[in-house]
């Protein structure tokens, strides 16, 4: 019911799709803040290290807050076991729903035939799916993909995924070779479309790719007739992507908000989670204002918060006099 709740409340709705090491719970408390899409995913979590003696490796990607609420859990894996006992736990997590992820494109994952892989692989695909609809209970099962692996087939392959009737389907209009090299290819999702309707008319279908801007995807959900779109680089180039209504942002603005991401993420990690990955952050709110690429230079050498603070401090009494 969620997900079609949700398609029938916005027309289209907005998510802000999973991104490993980027959609912590910290930056989708942020990003809730600023301009909140209608839901938000977890970075993908292996159900084979979760299923492990080593599972605080990887089951901090589940962390949230109420927040970054809805929220759907993204698992990946090979084993329809794991994936069957990790949704038999995640239901009792707080999330609405757990989303399977057989799209992402990592040479390692593929070749071991999860993820992406598993496009090779729709028999596994299916136990996947199935395993995980048994696990989750009441709790939806979505699928978030690509149109195939060296080209498109989305006759075989998206059919196969809808045979399992999914409650929500992502379609990132790329294929697994193509990575992120080429524009999506949005003149396909009508080809989806039909399937959906023909084979499994209650999924909600979600399109991906290369949207910047809430503008952009309310006329793509359009012209093709879709539920959602889900939106995930273009938060790097504006944070406030989902915000109903567009503005300008001003140098302070952008840096007390790398300033609170920076604080909230140190404070909420602390050890767990390395310094450096945050800076890759910095090139997001230190941009489009004179200085900013100074400042970026001045950025990326620190090594701690409070190194950032002060270089930043420095900054603004520099710019604002
Ligand atoms: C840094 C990064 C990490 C990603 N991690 C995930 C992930 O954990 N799960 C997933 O399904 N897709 C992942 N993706 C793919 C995105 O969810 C999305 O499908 C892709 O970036 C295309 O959408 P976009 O053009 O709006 O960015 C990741 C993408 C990026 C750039």
């Amino acid at each position: 019911m969620f997900w079609k709740s949700l398609a029938q409340q916005h027309t289209p709705f907005f998510v802000l799709a999973p991104m490993e090491e980027v959609t912590d719970t910290v930056f989708r408390r942020l990003i809730a803040g600023i301009g909140k899409p209608d839901v938000f995913f977890t970075e993908f979590m292996s159900v084979e290290g979760f299923m492990s003696r080593g599972r605080e490796k990887v089951s901090y990607r589940l962390e949230h807050t109420d927040t970054e609420k809805p929220l759907i859990a993204q698992i990946w894996g090979l084993s329809p076991e794991k994936f069957y006992q990790t949704a038999k736990e995640i239901r009792e997590m707080g999330f609405v729903g757990i989303d399977l992820n057989m799209g992402c494109p990592k040479e390692d994952v593929v070749k071991r035939g999860a993820c992406a892989g598993l496009i090779q692989l729709p028999k596994l695909a299916g136990e996947i799916i199935q395993a995980t609809q048994e696990g989750a209970g009441d709790l939806p099962v979505s699928v978030k993909t690509r149109i195939g692996h060296k080209s498109e087939t989305i006759n075989e392959w998206i059919s196969h995924v809808l045979s399992y009737k999914p409650a929500a389907l992502t379609i990132h209009f790329r294929t697994v070779e193509e990575m992120s090299k080429v524009p999506a290819h949005w003149d396909l999702a009508p080809k989806v479309v039909a399937l959906r309707d023909e084979i499994s008319p209650e999924t909600v279908i979600i399109g991906n790719g290369d949207v910047l801007s809430r503008s952009q995807g309310e006329e793509l959900a359009k012209t093709y007739s879709l539920d959602g779109i889900m939106i995930g680089r273009g938060i790097f180039h504006n944070p406030w992507v989902f915000a109903k209504e567009q503005v300008s942002h001003s140098m302070q603005e952008k840096l007390n908000l790398l300033l609170l991401h920076a604080r909230t993420y140190t404070e909420y990690w602390g050890k767990r989670k390395n310094y450096h990955v945050l800076k890759r952050f910095y090139k997001i709110y230190a941009t489009d204002f004179d200085g900013a690429a100074e400042l970026r230079e001045q950025l990326m050498p620190t090594n701690s918060l409070e190194e950032a603070e002060a270089i930043i401090a420095k900054f603004l009494v520099k710019n604002q006099s």
